[in-house]
């Protein structure tokens, strides 16, 4: 049975970078029953719809999604993010957000010293909590007593679902897991953490725990990559950490990720970290890397870890060869088709 795959090309760059991930799939041989989904800034700028219900129901009967990316500065802040991309993410309960960070040879760190074998981490980031709900609200909008309030959402079983996750995924790579918190300040929610942290390592008794501050996090992703192996930690620090994972991995145009379920119960999105770069839309200079590895985390997570690994080995390989510096989208997607046929 061919995998049904939704595809949200959207905006600026995002039907570049799709172009070559599909290219990557079809050389990996996998075969898909593709599903257009008419979703972004664009259909939004059209239409006035952000995520009509037909979409959605189009959406839930898909095995996964891959979307470029949406975005357009025409569109109001928050438009998008909060009516498209989180509103998948929160009514398809996808709870992992799951960030490789990871440095392939032949693409240069701005760290000094460092090399492949010290940035190898898997970044586990809460995607369905924290500041991230729209809990709060505001009094007084627009005057001199404007009040706002943001409130952080914690729930023991959001955070150790995620949790559990990422001490699965250490159990395949090198079984250990940091969790990032800022605990003590955060205290109700640091101390929530820590003890769903705490619960479900007892249960892992063969994998080695350590807990840094956030704070301190930034600091060590830059000055010791190499003490994390799988990283979790809530939805913001999350987000600001990946971003920074990416700075010292080469940058957002190797960025890769997945907004999982890992029950299954429905599908699952992946797409590149990156946004829509609107300033290098239709130039064909876009870096098809993200998307192509976002792939890959697909087809990992719909069984085919076969063809998964072809393509990060082409992957790989293209950038061991010629690096990304200079190369078009189109010169780097026909590279990876390329090493992916053999
Ligand atoms: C990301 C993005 C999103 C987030 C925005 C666009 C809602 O920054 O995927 O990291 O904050 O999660
Ligand atoms: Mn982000």
């Amino acid at each position: 049975m061919p995998h049904r795959i939704g595809i949200v090309a959207g905006d600026g760059i995002g039907p570049e970078v799709v172009g070559e991930g599909l290219r990557a799939l079809g050389a990996a041989g996998v075969v898909i029953e593709r599903v257009d989904l008419d979703l972004g800034a664009e259909r939004y700028l059209r239409t006035g719809d952000v995520l009509p219900d037909d979409a959605v129901k189009a959406i839930r009967d898909c095995d996964a999604v891959l979307l470029g990316a949406v975005g357009d500065p025409r569109v109001p802040p928050g438009v998008l993010e909060r009516g498209l991309l989180l509103r998948l993410r929160f009514d398809l309960d996808l709870y992992v957000n799951l960030r490789p960070v990871k440095l392939i040879e032949g693409i240069d760190t701005p760290l000094a010293g460092k090399g492949p074998a010290d940035i190898d981490m898997l970044v586990v980031r809460e995607n369905t909590e924290g500041l991230y709900t729209g809990a709060g609200g505001a009094h007084l909008v627009g005057t001199a007593g404007e009040v706002a309030t943001q409130e952080s959402i914690n729930t023991r079983r959001g955070a150790e679902r995620v949790i559990r996750y990422a001490f699965e995924q250490a159990g395949r790579r090198r079984r250990k897991v940091t969790m990032v918190h800022k605990t003590n300040v955060l205290t109700y929610a640091g101390a929530l953490w820590t003890r769903a942290f705490e619960a479900v390592a007892a249960d892992h008794p063969d994998i080695e725990t350590d807990y840094v501050h956030v704070d301190a996090a930034c600091l060590y992703f830059v000055t010791q990559p190499e003490r994390f192996d799988v990283v979790v930690t809530e939805n913001l620090f999350g987000d600001i950490l990946t971003d920074l994972g990416a700075a010292i991995a080469g940058g957002m145009g190797v960025a890769a990720s997945g907004n999982i379920d890992p029950e299954r119960r429905g599908p699952s999105i992946f797409e590149p970290v990156h946004g829509s770069a609107p300033d290098i839309a239709n130039q064909g200079r876009a870096n098809p890397l993200a998307c192509i590895l976002s792939v890959a985390l697909m087809l990992d997570h719909l069984g085919e870890a076969e063809a998964a690994g072809r393509i990060e080995a082409a992957v790989a390989s293209a950038v061991r060869d010629g690096g990304v510096k200079g190369r078009s989208t189109r010169e780097l997607g026909d590279a990876v088709v390329r090493l992916i046929a053999g």
